[in-house]
């Protein structure tokens, strides 16, 4: 069976997601990189080779995959960038991996972006093992943590550890598997050292039955439904629980698990390489077009220069210099596997959604396009564009860099994107590549949908509600809505009607 473990961090800024990431790399033995995660600096981008890519193209593509080993298991770690980052790559990252570890800040709970990238994983039923971070601090009472998660996710929680207490309180972690308590260092406790759990205080050992009681077995098919989390409680800084977490990961968490291709499933056994792109970075110096198209292999054994077919060429190239994101190596690794991240440099022939394969004959599905959360008119500052600016919007919603809505009623072209950053990427790729000179302007829409239905119904809903409507570069039905309530009147409404937040690419 295959060693690799292909997942991503989910959380909400702050919750400690780049701590977890470096005590991960740290502990996989990936130490160069561990606690330059955040560095930009010159000492990171030096030696390997993959890395000189970066410097002479200006990509920054170090930390998008991450890979490092342990106990003969490869983990391949793939980041799903928050904060002014936060993009539609950060949703379709998702769909290149086979598990999730969601983070969780003890003292916070759930919170936005960690529920909209976890919606994400549900749309593919991805398994998740959740990590409720900052025990070492004055937290929530676990109890309320697991109930929410419980609630707000309708997913089973089976607590796998306990805190023995949290923040001034806080005596270590009790594992339920060994029964055996990880204690803090620090000034010494009158029990410190002991590791058995007779040296626990009373009121603490009553909650702690409450917890082995209250809560599901770990159920490892309900897990890998993506119906059960199994729950680990730690502290990223201090280093707590992250053992636990990666032998959870090691053990639990699928290999990689076969892709949706149509009507069939391509297996991770089959004698061919294939693997589909979900992301492509591209270089925001305008002197260079590079792009790094990131594949997810599907199935079969890569070596370097051997010759693929992208579906959207149709002709194959050779992949002469793949990135292969081998950290203890730091050199263009050789071969890769099912499971396993390729960078392809290439000068735009590479696009999301295309399906790379030795073959030709598989076309991968399941990459689609997400609702986007932030709408706006495009406003040409030359008007004689208008052409130029048709074609670079087209080009760029291809590629995936936002998406574009071409309203029924009125002129303008609706940009749609999930983070404010693929706007700025929009605006400077517009002047750069296709010298458009373009400013953005508020839209009246914050969200859309697109609709589905049988023509008559699709018809009469278009009479009523033309203001509202647009189509999609294929030129598919879109309503746009002003508000998430203005989507769920119009669901009530048009029973025969669907109204999807995603589409298949
Ligand atoms: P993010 O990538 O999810 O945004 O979070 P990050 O790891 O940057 O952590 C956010 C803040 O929380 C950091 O503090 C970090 O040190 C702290 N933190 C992470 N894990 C733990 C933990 O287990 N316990 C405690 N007590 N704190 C934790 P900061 O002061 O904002 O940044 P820094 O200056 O310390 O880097």
């Amino acid at each position: 069976m295959s060693n690799r473990r292909t997942f991503a961090i989910i959380s909400h800024p702050d919750a400690g997601k780049t701590t977890l990431t470096e005590k991960l790399l740290l502990q996989g033995g990936a130490i160069h990189l561990a606690g330059e995660v955040k560095a930009r600096g010159a000492a990171r981008r030096a030696r390997s080779d993959w890395m000189k890519i970066e410097q002479q193209r200006g990509i920054s593509v170090t930390s998008s995959v991450m890979t490092f080993q342990k106990d003969g298991i490869v983990f391949n770690l793939l980041d799903t960038p928050g904060h002014e980052d936060f993009s539609e790559d950060t949703y379709r990252t998702l769909t290149a991996v086979d598990s999730a570890v969601m983070v969780i800040d003890a003292a916070k709970g759930i919170e936005p972006q960690t529920r909209k990238l976890f919606e994400v994983c549900r749309l593919r039923s991805v398994p998740i093992i959740t990590f409720v971070n900052k025990v070492d601090r004055e937290g929530r009472d676990p109890f309320e943590t697991l109930d929410e998660v419980a609630d707000m996710l309708a997913l089973d929680v089976s607590p796998q550890m306990w805190p023995i207490g949290m923040g001034g309180e806080f005596e270590g972690i009790l594992d339920f598997a060994t029964d055996t308590v990880a204690r803090p260092d620090g000034p010494s406790r009158e029990y410190l050292g002991t590791r058995d759990t007779a040296a626990i205080p009373q009121r603490f050992m009553d909650e702690i039955e409450l917890a082995r009681g209250g809560y599901p077995e770990f159920d490892i098919e309900a897990f890998r439904h993506g119906d059960l989390t199994p729950v680990y409680f730690g502290s990223a800084l201090k280093n707590f629980g992250v053992t636990e977490l990666i032998d959870a990961i090691a053990r639990f968490a699928p290999p990689p698990r076969p892709q949706p291709a149509g009507e069939e499933e391509i297996s991770p056994e089959r004698d061919e390489v294939t693997g589909f792109i979900f992301k492509v970075q591209a270089n925001m110096d305008p002197n260079h077009r590079d792009r790094i198209a990131f594949m997810r292999q599907v199935s079969g054994t890569f070596k370097r220069g051997m010759k693929l077919t992208p579906s959207g060429l149709g002709k194959p190239i050779a992949v002469h210099s793949p990135i292969l994101f081998f950290a203890q190596d730091r050199e263009l690794a050789d071969t890769a596997e099912a499971g396993d991240i390729i960078g392809i440099p290439n000068h735009g022939t590479l696009r999301v959604g295309d399906t790379l394969s030795e073959r030709n004959q598989v076309r991968f599905t399941g990459l689609p396009n997400f609702a986007p959360e932030i709408l706006r008119r495009v406003q040409l500052k030359d008007p004689t564009k208008t052409k130029q600016l048709r074609k670079a919007l087209d080009d760029l919603s291809e590629e995936g860099v936002i998406q574009v809505f071409y309203p029924e009623i009125g002129s303008a072209h609706i940009v749609g994107v999930v983070g404010q950053l693929q706007l700025e990427v929009l605006i400077s790729r517009l002047e750069a590549e296709y010298k458009v000179e373009a400013g953005l302007e508020p839209s009246p829409f914050a969200t859309a949908r697109w609709i589905k239905g049988d023509a008559k119904a699709l018809d009469d809903f278009a009479g009523f509600n033309r203001p509202n409507l647009a189509r999609d570069r294929d030129g598919d039905y879109v309503f746009m809505a002003k508000s998430p309530w203005d989507v769920s009147y119009q669901v009530e409404k048009n029973p025969e009607l669907t109204f999807s937040a995603t589409k298949e690419r």
